[in-house]
């Protein structure tokens, strides 16, 4: 199954595409994650973007569709993938259709700003793995470091709220409209983000299996 994940920053996507890929051996593709690990990793990408993650804005449009078309044409994504935050602007998502990706289903978390801002300040990650937790919601064992790896968490630079606010804001802006546009295209389907992790996995899952009945 092809599948986009979209919503808000903080959603959910993140910790619902890693579920979903274990538990169907599908891959995620999430752009946030590359551009965060060539960032760490130095490379001349991960320099030029730096400045935009930190401030909340956007990668333009050419560096995360260049990443995404490389990572398509990579064998395990020939049986499926999740898209975790892209597309994230209509142009994006018009490069996503000349690819001939053939996306099943556009997910739609939907979690409103007040909570977002909230889950923000609690989300915590792995420094090695990038496993995603939350102090409350969803701590690790021994809340400082990773169930999956062990390595110590962290919080991201972009959680502090002055970031948030502009990363929500950039969101409502350029790349709410994709809702629209992939409700025309009869892919949309909306989630509502604050029933509760097992819970969203599950409604996912119901989406999944309709889709593959038909
Ligand atoms: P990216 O890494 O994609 O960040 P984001 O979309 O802002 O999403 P997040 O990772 O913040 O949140 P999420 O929805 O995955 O939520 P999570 O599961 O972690 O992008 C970062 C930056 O990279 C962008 O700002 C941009 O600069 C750049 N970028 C990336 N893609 C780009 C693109 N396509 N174009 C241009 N630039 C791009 O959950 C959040 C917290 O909530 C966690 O603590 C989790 O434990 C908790 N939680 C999750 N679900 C629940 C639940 N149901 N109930 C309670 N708590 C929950």
């Amino acid at each position: 199954m092809k599948m986009i994940f979209l919503g808000a920053p903080g959603a959910g996507k993140g910790t619902q595409a890693a579920i979903i890929s274990e538990k169907y051996g599908i891959p995620t593709i999430s752009t946030g994650e590359i551009i965060r690990g060539a960032i760490k990793a130095g490379t001349e990408m991960g320099k030029n973007a730096k400045a935009y993650i930190e401030k909340g804005q956007l990668v333009p449009d050419e560096v995360v569709i260049g990443i995404v078309r490389d990572r398509l044409a990579e064998p395990d994504c020939a049986k499926g993938f999740i898209l975790d935050g892209f597309p994230r602007t209509i142009a994006q998502a018009e490069a996503l259709e000349a690819m001939d990706a053939k996306i099943d289903l556009v997910v739609d978390l939907m979690v409103s700003d007040e909570v977002i801002i909230n889950r923000m300040g609690g989300r915590r990650v792995c420094t090695q793995c990038g496993a995603t937790y939350h102090v409350t919601g969803n701590p690790s064992k021994d809340g400082k470091t990773c169930d999956k790896c062990g390595s110590e968490l962290t919080t991201r630079k972009d959680d502090v709220p002055e970031v948030v606010k502009d990363r929500l804001s950039v969101y409502h802006t350029q790349t709410a409209p994709l809702e629209a546009y992939y409700e025309k295209k009869n892919l949309l389907q909306r989630i509502d983000g604050l029933i509760g992790l097992e819970n969203v996995t599950a409604e996912i899952e119901k989406l999944m299996a309709n889709l593959a009945e038909k």
